[in-house]
């Protein structure tokens, strides 16, 4: 959006223009690999396969991994914390971990080999995104135990970026370095920038005054709308980056900045299929579980993970050989059941950013009160908004939710600043039904 960046533009690696057919090769060459490695040292995927009554030999194509069990959160829980390592410990340099809301944490180890691959995957993605050696990159993505800050830092460096290890939080600060520093990559979870934003204005700062020129966003689903705001807001490109800790970390697809059209998926190093709900591959293009295979690694081999995220396979664009994915919708364990109707927090997300008058921050309450499921849609006024229009604004709001998702809510138009921010991944639901609840996603 922003002129006057240098004209640089970083070479890419050849696999990214390659032809489909050696792509495929180089995929079932590093199937085999990963699917061998998993099976001799990983004791608990390799019973899996004798009970099943698979062995590695009997992938001769790609679609025989249809035969292979899956790996879900639960077997890497069953695995706490290392025994899902596929190498000795002393090969293992760096261990990052993913919270879970409850139980224990998923753990996740990486070779040196692991490390490199991941920065060279990153330096791709960022490149993709339409960064150069010549950048100055603030990470503001969490450092530490999430995959966040240090899969960003690395990739930018490997890039030849000038990294600025922000991290999250401290949200003054971050302005500051973004007025004082001039950065011309943000990258953080979407709501993040936005609160980044908010604080610019407080600060009396027009957001679009800065250098910023594009934004790496991800960790949580956002939709096109929330695209479009953030844009508007800090006067950037604002591109989609997904990717899992149990896979990776971020980079496991990222958008192209010349399309922009959903995250094109880096198939030499992870191989995606989409499951239907019986838990079956579907053909391209069809919705269903996104379920990944890593292809290179070395300390988790990971075969068939099961995310959770739901989306659909479309083919290549800008990298016409590897295939990208569309936006998440959400998590089948983000799924609300209301009364019946299957709901995403995205899909209210869009209802709301099409009115003017909110701001993009919201949450979803969801309570069940004399036997009834009840939403209640926590939204705010933008700061420019006059107080007298809240009704106003409820009852269109109501109305868009009721005729577009087919649901009843109840809506707070709460004064601005009034929604809690978050410095990560944003908690978009309170849900106090009784857990054992059925309806519950
Ligand atoms: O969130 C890794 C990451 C960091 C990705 C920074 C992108 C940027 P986890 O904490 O393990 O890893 O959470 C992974 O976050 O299964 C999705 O549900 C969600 N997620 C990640 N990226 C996106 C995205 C990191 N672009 C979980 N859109 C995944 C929607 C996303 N959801």
């Amino acid at each position: 959006m922003k002129d006057g960046h240098l004209n640089c533009i970083e070479p890419l690696e050849s696999i990214e223009t390659a032809s489909r057919d050696e792509l495929e090769s180089l995929q079932l060459k590093r199937l085999k690999w990963s699917l061998n490695h998993a099976y001799q040292n990983v004791p608990h995927y390799r019973a899996k396969c004798e009970a099943t009554g698979v062995h590695p030999d009997d992938l001769k194509t790609q679609t025989d991994l249809k035969l292979f069990p899956f790996t879900t959160k639960q077997d890497l829980r069953e695995m706490y914390p290392f025994h899902s390592f596929a190498v000795p410990m002393e090969q293992v340099v760096r261990i990052h971990a993913s919270s879970g809301t409850t139980g224990r944490p998923t753990v996740v180890g990486y070779t040196r080999q692991d490390i490199k691959t991941w920065a060279t995957i990153m330096a791709r993605s960022l490149r993709a995104a339409g960064l150069t050696r010549h950048d100055i990159a603030h990470v503001a993505y969490g450092y530490g135990l999430f995959t966040g800050g240090l899969g960003f830092h690395y990739g930018a460096e490997e890039l030849g970026c000038s990294v600025i290890p922000m991290s999250g939080g401290q949200t003054e600060k971050q302005v500051q370095l973004i007025r004082d520093f001039n950065p011309h990559a943000l990258m953080a979870t979407p709501s993040y920038s936005l609160v980044i934003a908010d604080e610019m204005e407080r600060q009396g700062y027009d957001p679009k005054q800065s250098n910023l020129r594009l934004g790496l966003f991800g960790a949580e689903p956002w939709s096109n709308e929330m695209r479009v705001e953030i844009e508007n807001r800090l006067g950037i490109d604002a591109l989609d980056c997904y990717g899992l800790s149990e896979v990776m970390g971020p980079g496991v697809a990222m958008e192209c900045l010349e399309t922009k059209d959903g995250p094109t998926i880096w198939e030499d190093h992870f191989l995606p299929e989409i499951l239907d709900k019986d838990e079956n591959p579907m053909e391209d293009g069809a919705f269903g579980e996104l379920c990944f295979t890593s292809l290179t690694k070395e300390a988790l081999p990971i075969i068939r993970y099961r995310t959770r995220d739901l989306t659909r396979l479309l083919p290549g664009t800008a990298r016409p050989h590897m295939r990208r994915m569309d936006k998440i919708t959400g998590r089948s364990d983000d799924m609300l059941i209301i009364r019946g109707v299957n709901v995403f927090p995205s899909q209210i997300e869009e209802q709301i950013l099409r009115d003017e008058r909110l701001s993009p921050h919201y949450h979803l309450l969801v309570e069940r009160i004399e036997h009834m499921d009840r939403l209640t849609v926590k939204t705010e006024l933008r700061p420019d908004t006059y107080l007298d229009q809240r009704e106003n604004i409820a009852r269109s709001l109501q109305l868009h939710i009721k005729s577009y998702i087919g649901i009843s809510a109840a809506i707070d138009v709460l004064d601005p600043g009034a929604i809690e921010r978050s410095q990560g991944k944003a908690k978009r639901v309170t849900d106090l039904r009784p857990v054992d609840n059925s309806s519950r996603g």
